[in-house]
């Protein structure tokens, strides 16, 4: 990947979402969204955060994580030793899916080459997948989170490619609170952290 200076990024990323993403109605998500919500933060962050999709307070708001599995969110982000400004969120599908659904296949495949374009832009040393939607689309395979999570993988259609730390999503730990799930996810975030320190010196 040629590097990009950050006033570019920022007119790239804004133009997808102007031109494109806005308006867009590849899938049957667009009939039910208030609004896309494109993603966030820094467009030379070392680390980008891929989740599901938009939740009810997503698509209210036109932010990605910013309900109740943001919080938990921030809280990983934190973890790592990073501020959410710091870093940039993105989702494998632009719109809420109907009542929070998992997006199927061929609508996380209608949106792929926006977030293609985010990740090729925003060029980040470490993608941290959150679930298995987002983890699917990025290691292109049908394992689940529970098989996948924990170990370095790659995402192949950027070159070079970037390390993917897949783990779980924000939201089963808030359904399916336990220490051994907590402790899981903060051992997957601590290898993110290491690699990142690795990377960035
Ligand atoms: N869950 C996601 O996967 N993404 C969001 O933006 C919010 C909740």
């Amino acid at each position: 990947m040629e590097p990009l200076e950050r006033a570019d990024k920022i007119a790239v990323l804004q133009q997808l979402d102007e031109t494109q993403v806005r308006g867009c109605t590849r899938c049957e998500l667009h009939r039910h969204r208030t609004q896309t919500v494109f993603g966030e933060g820094d467009p030379d962050a070392p680390v980008m955060f891929i989740g599901e999709g938009p939740g009810q307070v997503e698509d209210r708001q036109g932010r990605p994580f910013v309900g109740p599995a943001g919080e938990m969110l921030d809280k990983w982000i934190s973890a790592i030793g990073l501020t959410r400004d710091q870093v940039y969120i993105a989702n494998a599908v632009k719109c809420r899916p109907p009542n929070n659904r998992t997006p199927l296949k061929p609508e996380v495949d209608a949106c792929a080459d926006y977030l293609l374009t985010q990740v090729r832009t925003v060029q980040p040393k470490v993608i941290v997948t959150v679930g298995g939607p987002a983890t699917k689309l990025l290691l292109d395979t049908d394992d689940g989170i529970t098989r996948l999570r924990g170990r370095w993988h790659a995402y192949n259609k950027v070159d070079p490619p970037i390390p993917v730390m897949p783990t779980f999503h924000p939201a089963f730990l808030l359904r399916s609170y336990s220490k051994d799930n907590r402790a899981k996810i903060w051992d997957d975030l601590q290898k993110v952290m290491q690699r990142l320190d690795e990377l960035t010196g």
